[in-house]
Formats: structure tokens, sequence, C-alpha cells
């Protein structure tokens, strides 16, 4: 191990570090959305299995991973198999880090611009303010630049450090959203909808994309894991370290919905507006109450705390590799990668209406530039990454290899439990049948094979 590679300080650090990643736009923009084209309650339903059937298992095979070759995603198949083809997985997993985060730093930037709309009561509406070329340009570039600032610090004192002050203010400002929301005239339909299920609403179409919204909530199928696990020393007990990361993910994303779906009851908004619903409805709600802009202002910047501790997750995947592999000094590795994919976000954000030609693409049935790159990184990457990566963990490197790293640190996992099985027979399984199979079946549905 090069002496530039860093290390967590503690296993808190590691697990408020990769909850942040975990914790992000993708719980508070994307899965209320989700959850509200989908059923509301049922939906949330057939999420959580998948979290701990698919989601948990799967987390711990990426952790496992990168703390038994101490490398980035491409280090690590490469030190198992090298000089195979099964490092194309992990290239495609750094190239997928920094392409969500070229476009991810766009809506980010929209959630930054969106704390000084609401505090100054600014009159723009959300389609006017998206399609505004150099407004849009400076914020992702801001946006970038704050995660620059902190991958520059490093393992400890940049991703670790920040985190630790990050994550418990983004609960806070949860909870007393939570209050407010739930406590406005009507939010009780609110709260039906999303916590009642209706068992009829379940489809094929709903399990598929509550499947995709765990993977990508939990930030799996890049081999970002992999890297966060390889900062984890030997003798943490990894188990425990991702059951955490999976719980706070999911009490988020939960938390996230008794903030929307009551506050959207109330005012009268449809929970099936899709990926405008945060942007434009929750502003109007907060519009109409007493303190709405300071109310509104809080969330949005709630929004962008989720979104930085994401963006430098994703931006620590191909700083690692690069640091890792190329041997290039950490602060310039960042810069030189932090700049690039601020050069491939700006298509990203001029395809809301800036450029017609980039807002109007229409290509693989995505609209904009920047929904293609959602569709082809954000979704298709990763699910063949994911796909990919189970396979090699469960059959390439062996499940019996990763359950005793696993082990290590938690020697309960390979003890007989109920009957005979233990937790690391049932997670053999799970890694080497139940996860390819169901990931299998995503891809299909990114494909339309439905
Ligand atoms: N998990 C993050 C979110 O929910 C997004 C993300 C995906 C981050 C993949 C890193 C890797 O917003």
């Amino acid at each position: 191990m090069s002496a530039s590679r860093g290390q967590w300080s503690s296993t808190i650090g590691f697990i408020l570090a990769a909850a942040g990643s975990a914790i992000g736009l993708g719980n508070i923009w994307r899965f209320p959305y989700v959850a509200g084209e989908n059923g509301g309650a049922a939906f949330v339903l057939v999420y959580l299995i998948c979290v701990f059937l698919i989601g948990l298992p799967y987390l711990l095979a990426e952790l496992a991973l990168g703390r038994a070759t101490q490398k980035n995603p491409i280090g690590a198949i490469h030190s198992i198999r090298p000089n195979s083809s099964w490092v194309l997985v992990g290239i495609l997993g750094v190239l997928t880090g920094f392409a969500i985060l070229s476009y991810y730093a766009v809506i980010a930037g929209w959630t930054f611009g969106y704390i000084f709309k609401m505090l100054f009561n600014l009159q723009v509406s959300f389609g006017e303010f998206i399609s505004k070329p150099w407004l849009n340009i400076f914020l992702t570039f801001l946006f970038i630049f704050f995660t620059i600032m902190v991958v520059i610090g490093g393992v400890q004192d940049g991703i670790e450090r920040w985190s630790k002050i990050l994550m418990p203010l983004l609960l806070i400002l949860m909870i007393v959203l939570i209050i407010r929301s739930v406590t406005l005239d009507g939010a009780g339909k609110g709260l039906v909808f999303y916590l009642k299920p209706d068992f009829s609403k379940i489809t094929g179409k709903v399990i598929l994309e509550a499947m995709g919204q765990a993977f990508f909530s939990l930030s799996l199928g890049m081999g970002l894991m992999v890297t966060y696990g390889s900062y984890l020393p030997k003798e943490e007990n990894l188990f425990q370290a991702g059951f955490w990361v999976v719980i706070f993910d999911t009490a988020i994303a939960i938390m996230a919905g008794l903030i929307i779906f009551p506050a959207i009851f109330a005012g009268g908004v449809k929970p099936d507006a899709g990926p405008t619903l945060i942007f434009i409805a929750l502003p109007t709600i907060f519009s109409n109450m007493p303190l709405g802009n300071i109310v509104g202002a809080i969330f949005f910047l709630l929004l962008s705390i989720a979104a930085l501790t994401s963006t430098i997750s994703l931006l620590e995947v191909p700083v690692a590799y690069v640091v890792d592999e190329k041997r290039i000094a950490r602060k310039i590795a960042v810069w030189l990668v932090g700049g690039v994919t601020f050069l491939v976000g700006v298509p990203s954000a001029l395809s809301q209406g800036a450029v017609p030609f980039l807002s109007n693409l229409n290509i693989l049935g995505q609209k904009s530039f920047l929904d293609l790159m959602d569709f082809l990184w954000g979704n298709l990457s990763l699910s063949i990454g994911a796909l990919s990566l189970s396979i090699f963990i469960g059959y390439v490197w062996k499940t019996k290899n990763a359950v005793q790293e696993i082990a290590q640190g938690f020697e309960l996992f390979r003890k007989p439990l109920l009957g005979k099985i233990s937790l690391a027979s049932l997670w053999s399984i799970l890694i080497r049948f139940i996860v390819p199979i169901f990931i299998f079946i995503i891809l299909l549905n990114v494909f339309n094979v439905f």
C-alpha cells in the first residue's frame, strides 16, 4: 500500500462517510417522486424488501472486495485476476463515477441556487431558472468547486471530517421539517398515501423501479463501496458498518417522504408530478406557510448538504484510481478530474432549455442531454456494473474469500445460527444466485424488454 493512500480514523467516521455517499438527491429528491409515481406505500414496502434482500448483501460484497485488496475498483480486480478483461468492469465503474458526477452536480447546483431563491423570495419559475445558461454553468461550477475543496483534504481531514459535521446537521434539519410538515392542515391524507399500502398497486414495474432506486440510493454498482471499503482497517466489523449505512440511507429516504407527502397533500398537489416535484410543489407550499421562506431555504440547504456528501464520494472514485495507479499527487489528481468533470457537465447544465439542441435530443427515449446521461450512467451502467461485480465476487474471487474477509472482525458471520445455516452461507447464496438474477431482471427492464 502506498503512503499516499488514506484510512478512516474510526468506524463511525467510515459509516458517516459511506452513509453520506448513499444519502443524497437520490433519497430526498428522487425517492419521493418515484414513490409518488408508483403507488406510494406499496412502493415503499417493496423498496424496503429490495434494500435488505439485495442491497445489503451486495453492499457487503463491494466492501469486502475493497478491504481485502486495499484498492480502487480497477486495482482490486487487477490484483485478483491480473490482465483479464474483468478489469473493464473496474474501468466502467471509474468512468461511471465521473459521468454521474457531471450531471448530478447540475441538479445539485439547482438545489444550491434554490436556497437563495427561497431566502430572498426571488420571483423566477423553475422552468426559467433551469434554462438560464450562465447561471446554470456557474452553479455547476460552484458545486464541483465545493466538492474539490473537500476531496482535496484527503480521506480523514476532508471526507471524514466534513461528513461528521454535515450528516448530523442534516438529520436535525429533517426532523424539524417533518414536524412542520405533518402538522399542516390536511397532512393526514398524505400520511395515508405514504404509509398505508394498497397491495393491488404492486406490479412488475413497481418492483423493478424499487430495485433500481435501491441501487442508486445506496451508491452501488460502480465500485464506490469498493473504494470506501479499501480505507477500512482490517479489525473493523464490515457487516456492522454496512448494516448501519443501509439503515441510515433508508431512514433518510423514509423521512424525506414524511416531509414531502404531507406537505403536497396539504397543498393540494398531485403526488405523481415527477422529477419536478420538490422544485415546483414545495416552494409553492412553503410560500403559503408562516416563515415559509426560511423553512424553504433550510430545506434546500439540507438537500445541498446531502448532495455534497454524495458528490464528494463520486469524485473520490476516479481520484483514488489516478492516485493509486498513475502515482499523481492527490492535489493535482483532484483538480484534474474535477476540472474535466466540470467541462463534461456543461452540456448537461445547458440542456434544460438554454440550448434547444441539447434540450430536445430525443435519443433512446430521453428528452434532454441530462436525461440521456442519467439513463446511460445512473441507470444502465450501474446495473451492468452491479451485475458484473456480483458475478466477479461470487464466482471469480469466490464467496469463500469474501466470507473470510467479512468474518475478520465479525466471527459470528461463520457460526451456524438457526439449524445449520450461518449468515455466511445465507449471504453466499444471495450473492451467487439471488442478487445477480434480480439485477439481470432490472437490466432487461432498462432495455424495455417487458
Ligand atoms: N447515492 C446517491 C444518492 O442517493 C447517488 C450516488 C449514486 C452516489 C452512485 C454515488 C454513486 O443521491
